[in-house]
C-alpha cells in the first residue's frame, strides 16, 4: 500500500481528482470504478472543473458504480444514481449508456447483482477503482463480516451505517436497509485501487485499514493483499497511524 498523508482534505481530494483525471487523459477508453458518499462530492467538483480546463474527453469511458441503495425508486433524491448523475455525469460528455449503477428495486436483487458482476466481466474488468472508507471499515456497502471473496450482492446495512447516512435522507425511517454492493473479491480484482479517507471520524477505519491484521472485522483491510493501492489521507484521518 503506498499511504500519501496531505496537510488538508482538499489537498487529499485534489490529488485523487488528478489521478482520475490522468487515468482518462492517458487511456480514454478506461473503465473505472466510482464511488460516492461526502468525500466524493468534492472529489468530482474538482474532476469536473480539471475536465473543463484540460477539455479532457469522456465520450469512451466506462463506469461502475460500488453500490446502491436497494428498495427505493432510480429517480428517489438520495439514490446514488440521482447523485452520480448530479455530481458528475451530468457535468462531462461520458455517454450514459456506459455508466452502469446496480439497480435500486425490483424482484430478484440475486438476479441484478450476477448482471452487474457480469456487466464487470464483460467490460475487461476495472482499470481503476475509486473508494472511499465507511467509519466502520466499509468499502462500497462490505460491512463488517463481509466475505473478503464476495462478489455483487444484497447486502444488510449496519445501524452505523444508516446513521452515518442519514443526513442524505429527510428522515431515519426512510433510510434503506439493504443495498446492492459490489464484492470485496470483485474490488480486489482491479488492476488498481485509490482510497480516500479525511476527517478524525476515519481515523480508527483507517489505523485498521493498514495496520490492523487483514480481517472481514475492518473490510478495508482487505486492501492489503491488492498489489497496487494508493491511499490519500488528510492528517486528521491519518492521526492514528
Ligand atoms: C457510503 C458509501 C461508501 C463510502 C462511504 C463513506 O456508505 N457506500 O462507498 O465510502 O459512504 O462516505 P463519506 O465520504 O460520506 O464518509
Amino acid at each position: 500500500m503506498k499511504v500519501l498523508i496531505f496537510k488538508t482534505a482538499e489537498e487529499a481530494k485534489t490529488h485523487a481528482a488528478r489521478c482520475l483525471l490522468k487515468q482518462v487523459k492517458q487511456r480514454p477508453k478506461s473503465v473505472l470504478g466510482l464511488a460516492t458518499g461526502g468525500t466524493m462530492e468534492d472529489v468530482y467538483a474538482k474532476l469536473v472543473s480539471m475536465t473543463r480546463k484540460f477539455s479532457t474527453k469522456w465520450s469512451e469511458v466506462t463506469t461502475f458504480n460500488l453500490d446502491e441503495y436497494w428498495g427505493i425508486p432510480e429517480d428517489n433524491p438520495a439514490s446514488y444514481r440521482t447523485y452520480m448523475t448530479h455530481h458528475l455525469f451530468s457535468q462531462i460528455d461520458i455517454n450514459p449508456e456506459r455508466t452502469y449503477v446496480p439497480m435500486s428495486q425490483g424482484t430478484d436483487p440475486g438476479q441484478a447483482a450476477a448482471q452487474f458482476e457480469a456487466q464487470i466481466l464483460a467490460s475487461g474488468g476495472i482499470d481503476l477503482q475509486l473508494l472511499g472508507i465507511g467509519e466502520n471499515g466499509h468499502i462500497g456497502f462490505n460491512e463488517p463480516t463481509s466475505s473478503l471473496a464476495s462478489e455483487t450482492r444484497l447486502k444488510t446495512l449496519t445501524e452505523s451505517t444508516r446513521n452515518a447516512n442519514h443526513r442524505f435522507f429527510k428522515t431515519m425511517d426512510e433510510v434503506p436497509r439493504y443495498a446492492l454492493t459490489v464484492g470485496i473479491g470483485t474490488i480486489l480484482k482491479s488492476a488498481e485501487c485509490l482510497i480516500v479517507g479525511t476527517g478524525s471520524s476515519k481515523a480508527a477505519a483507517v489505523r485498521s485499514m493498514i495496520e490492523g491484521p487483514v480481517s472481514a472485522a475492518c473490510p478495508a483491510s482487505a486492501l492489503q493483499m491488492h498489489k497496487k493501492v494508493t491511499v490519500m489521507l488528510d492528517e486528521d484521518a491519518a492521526q492514528e497511524l
